[in-house]
């Protein structure tokens, strides 16, 4: 197990902008690891690279769904459509949440950990994560929606 430390909001490294992973190397695979770790020992549904201190475009997620930790490897919203409004909140802004405006539908594709495109489709809290997690990768966090 290796628990890596979670950047918290005011620390720069959560505005930068974060590089497309060029080859997943072994490294990128123990980060990966590492990430899916640190996150599930946060109790959180999504984490993403930033988050620990790298700038590269990954990020995972587990909404508790049958299909455990999804990998998502330069990611690329493709599609988003709807709206939906809920409480989200983020490990690097801890005990706080809000209602926070998003699309009910995204369409992403992305690279998992072999290197294998996918197309996912997704809805309600699993398309709310994976557009939070996206931004991350922007240096966007969800509290910049707070008017
Ligand atoms: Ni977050």
């Amino acid at each position: 197990m290796a628990i890596r430390k979670i950047r918290l909001n005011g620390d720069e490294v959560l505005r930068k902008k974060c590089k497309p992973v060029k080859e997943i190397t072994n490294r990128t695979l123990k980060l990966i690891k590492d990430m899916g770790e640190t996150m599930y020992e946060a109790d959180g549904v999504g984490l993403a690279a930033p988050q620990v201190g790298i700038l590269q475009r990954i990020f995972v997620i587990d909404v508790y769904d049958d299909n455990g930790l999804r990998v998502f490897i330069n990611p690329e919203i493709l599609e988003v459509s709807g709206s939906q409004k809920g409480p989200e909140g983020c490990l690097s802004v801890p005990n706080e949440e809000a209602e926070i405006e998003r699309p009910n539908y995204v369409k992403v594709k992305a690279l998992n950990e072999k290197g294998e495109e996918f197309v996912l489709e997704a809805t309600e809290l699993l398309a709310r994560a994976i557009l939070h997690e996206n931004d991350h990768l922007d240096g966007k966090l969800y509290i910049d929606y707070i008017k």
